[in-house]
C-alpha cells in the first residue's frame, strides 16, 4: 500500500530556528498572558496582513465566540438570531450556540458558495441581531451587499475569515470588512501556529474590548468589566507564528503552482469542475475544491471512496450541511429553503493541496481520477436513448 496523501499537510519552521525562541521563553519564564513573543507576533501579523487592529487568540473557535460576544446585543434588545451559512465548518454555528444565540441558516450563492444576500434579507426578522458570513475557501462574500443589509436593518456583520488568510480585494485586506473578521491559524490552514486564531477589529476601542474578553474580561488587576473567557495565545504558539511568517509568501506561491497544475490536468476530465476564481481578489489556495458533475461517471461519494481506497484522502468539505448535523437538526431556528447549499454539499470534493505536495503524489491523484473516469465510464445509466436502438 502506498503512503497516504492527506488533503493538507502543515508547513513547519525548522527545529533549529525554534530553539533560540524556546530558550527565550525558558529564560523569561513568561509562558503566556501577552508575553514578548506574543506582542511581537501580534504586530508582525497585523503588518503582514495590512490591518491595524489585530488580537491573537488561542484558536479560531474561541475567537469567533468572543467576536459574537462583543458584537451582538442580545442583552440590550433581546434579539437572539444570527443569520449564517449552513455550508461551513461546524465551528461557525457552534460559536453562535455557545453565545446562547440561535443560528438561522439561509442559502448560498452558487458561484461564491457564500451567503446569498437576497436570502439573508428574506430571513431578517425583529429577532435578528447579526449576520455571520463565511468567506468559504477564501472566496470573498458579497461584502457590499451584506454591509448594505447590515446598515439598513441595523445589524452587526461578523466575518468568519478562517479561510481568508492574506486575501485582498480592490480596497485592501478582505479582513477590513464588517464589524470584525475572525481568522483561524489551525494546523490545517494556509498559515498555522499549531493552534491559533485572531480577530481583526475596526478600531482601537473595539480591539481593546476584544483583548479584554480574551483575558477573562480583566480591565486591570482588580477590575473585571465583562464575562470574558481564557482565549489567550501562549508564547510557544506566538514563537511558531514568528518563524512561519517569513516563509508564507513562498508557501502561497507553491500552493498556486499546485492549483495551476490541477486546473491544467482536470481540463481533460468531463464532469470535474474546479471552482472558477472570483474576479477582484487574489487566491490563497488553502483548498482545491472541485464539483463532481453529472457528466462524470461516478458520483462525488463514489469518487471519494475510489480515491480513499488508493490512499488519497480527499475531503467532502462541507458535507453534511451544518443544519443536517445531529446537534442542529432539532434546532429552534426557522427553516429556510437551501437548494444551492444542498446541491453544492453533494457535489464538492476538496483535493489534496499543500506547498510541498510532491510531483509523484500529484501524479497519483491525477492517475486515480483517470482510472475513476475510465473504468466507470458506463456506470451511470444513460437516460438519452441511442437512435441506433430504435429499430
Ligand atoms: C470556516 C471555519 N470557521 C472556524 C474554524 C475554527 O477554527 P479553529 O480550528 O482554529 O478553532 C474553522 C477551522 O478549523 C473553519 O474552517
Amino acid at each position: 500500500m502506498k503512503p497516504i496523501i492527506p488533503v493538507t499537510r502543515p508547513q513547519l519552521p525548522s527545529l533549529a530556528s525554534l530553539m533560540p525562541l524556546l530558550e527565550q521563553i525558558w529564560d523569561s519564564r513568561q509562558l503566556t498572558n501577552g508575553g514578548p513573543l506574543h506582542q511581537r507576533f501580534e504586530q508582525a501579523l497585523a503588518d503582514y496582513l495590512g490591518v491595524e487592529h489585530l488580537s491573537l487568540f488561542a484558536n479560531g473557535t474561541l475567537a469567533l465566540m468572543a467576536a459574537l460576544r462583543a458584537h451582538t446585543d442580545r442583552d440590550t434588545r433581546g434579539r437572539d438570531q444570527v443569520i449564517t451559512t449552513p455550508y461551513s465548518f461546524v465551528a461557525t454555528a457552534h460559536a453562535v450556540r455557545w453565545n446562547q444565540l440561535t443560528p438561522v441558516f439561509v442559502d448560498i450563492d452558487p458561484v461564491t458558495l457564500n451567503l446569498d444576500p437576497s436570502c439573508v434579507e428574506a430571513a431578517i426578522t425583529e429577532r435578528t441581531t447579526a449576520i455571520l458570513a463565511v468567506h468559504c475557501y477564501g472566496r470573498r462574500c458579497d461584502t457590499a451587499a451584506l454591509q448594505a443589509l447590515a446598515d439598513h436593518y441595523q445589524l452587526r456583520l461578523i466575518y468568519d475569515a478562517a479561510h481568508a488568510f492574506a486575501i485582498r480585494d480592490a480596497g485592501g485586506s478582505l479582513l477590513r470588512h464588517g464589524d470584525c473578521s475572525v481568522l483561524s491559524l489551525h494546523a490545517t490552514k494556509v498559515f498555522n501556529t499549531f493552534e491559533g486564531g485572531a480577530i481583526v477589529s475596526t478600531s482601537a476601542a473595539a480591539k481593546q474590548q476584544i483583548d479584554r474578553l480574551r483575558n477573562f474580561g480583566f480591565v486591570d488587576e482588580t477590575r473585571v468589566a465583562s464575562v470574558g473567557i481564557n482565549a489567550k495565545m501562549p508564547e510557544f504558539n506566538a514563537a511558531i507564528g514568528l518563524l512561519q511568517l517569513p516563509a508564507i509568501d513562498q508557501a502561497l506561491a507553491a500552493r498556486a503552482r499546485v492549483a495551476a497544475a490541477y486546473r491544467q490536468a482536470l481540463a481533460t476530465f468531463d464532469g470535474l469542475e474546479p471552482l472558477l476564481p472570483l474576479a477582484g481578489q487574489n487566491e490563497n489556495n488553502g483548498y482545491f475544491p472541485i464539483r463532481v458533475g453529472a457528466a462524470f461517471p461516478l458520483s462525488r461519494d463514489a469518487l471519494y471512496e475510489h480515491l480513499r481506497a488508493q490512499g488519497i484522502h480527499a475531503r467532502r468539505y462541507f458535507y453534511p450541511l451544518i443544519c443536517n448535523l445531529e446537534a442542529y437538526r432539532t434546532g429552534a431556528g426557522s427553516r429556510h429553503p437551501l437548494p444551492n447549499a444542498n446541491l453544492i454539499a453533494e457535489q464538492v470534493l476538496c483535493l489534496p493541496i499543500y506547498p510541498d505536495l510532491a510531483a509523484d503524489d500529484f501524479e497519483r491523484v491525477i492517475a486515480a481520477l483517470g482510472t475513476a473516469h475510465a473504468s466507470h465510464r458506463n456506470a451511470r445509466p444513460c437516460l438519452i436513448p441511442d437512435p441506433s436502438d430504435a429499430r
